[in-house]
């Protein structure tokens, strides 16, 4: 491992109930990156995040992030220490509009990270710039998606956790997205997606991890894992 990583995961076991879900998850997130956590469905890579997290209440090995041990600490304490995360399932508020959600996100500025204002962010989105005045229960799934992510960014994170930020969205809405994830790299956030699709995580990701029933199983460039057909072939449904 060369270089210092903001976020380091090591031997990550998971479980719901009896179910054994992670088995040894292993990653390392590098200050500015973006690396991808890819597998199939079911693979574990929602589970992995959750428990980055701490919403996962029966978990086991290391999870450190910008020299804190992040073992045991509450949701709360993780997001404070500026771990953003956007669960796959949007969280917006459908009662308040677009401007209102995202103050409900604001955070103190953090050192060394962008610090983000709706201004900013409607600069990120055009598409929110357009709806500052719509309430969240009107606007389309994608939109949704983006004002999650949007409302996360006021908390300004050093590390952003993303749940398959392409899931479900329209052509037009991925490509913004991924043209948003670019961005948030260019500006210095590091972020750990988990993704199946291999075209947007070519399109925005460094690194991939690849899980599969909950254990790490490959991990390389995504140029490398274009190239390797049988590591895909395995572990991927391609
Ligand atoms: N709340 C839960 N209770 C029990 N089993 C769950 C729960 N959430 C997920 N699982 C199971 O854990 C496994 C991994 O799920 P998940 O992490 O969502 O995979 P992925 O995100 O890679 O599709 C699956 O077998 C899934 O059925
Ligand atoms: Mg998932």
């Amino acid at each position: 491992m060369t270089g210092e990583s903001l976020l380091s995961v090591r031997g990550l076991e998971a479980w719901y109930g009896r179910a054994h879900i992670l088995a040894g998850v292993d990653l390392e997130v590098r200050p500015g990156e973006v690396l991808a956590l890819m597998g199939r469905n079911g693979a574990g890579k929602s589970t992995t995040l959750k428990a980055i997290m701490g919403l996962v209440a029966q978990r086991r090995g290391t999870i450190r992030f910008a020299g804190h041990d992040l073992t045991g600490l509450p949701t709360h304490r993780i997001a404070r220490l500026g771990v953003g995360y956007v669960p796959e399932d949007r969280r917006v508020f459908t009662d308040l509009t677009v401007r209102e959600n995202l103050e409900v996100g604001r955070q103190p500025p953090r050192p060394g990270v962008p610090a983000w204002t709706p201004e900013r962010l409607c600069d990120l989105f055009p598409n929110l710039a357009e709806l500052r005045g719509r309430r969240g229960g009107h606007m389309s799934g994608g939109e949704q998606q983006m004002l999650t992510l949007a409302r996360t960014l006021m908390g300004n994170p050093a590390l952003l956790l993303l749940d398959e930020p392409s899931e479900g969205l329209a052509p037009r809405i991925v490509q913004q997205m991924a043209a948003a994830v670019r961005t948030l790299k260019a500006q210095g956030l590091s972020v750990l997606l988990s993704e199946q699709n291999l075209a947007f995580a070519g399109a925005v990701a460094d690194r991939a991890v690849v899980i599969e029933k909950g254990c790490s199983r490959w991990t390389g460039s995504m140029a490398a894992l274009a190239e390797d057909e049988a590591a895909r072939r395995a572990w991927l449904a391609l």
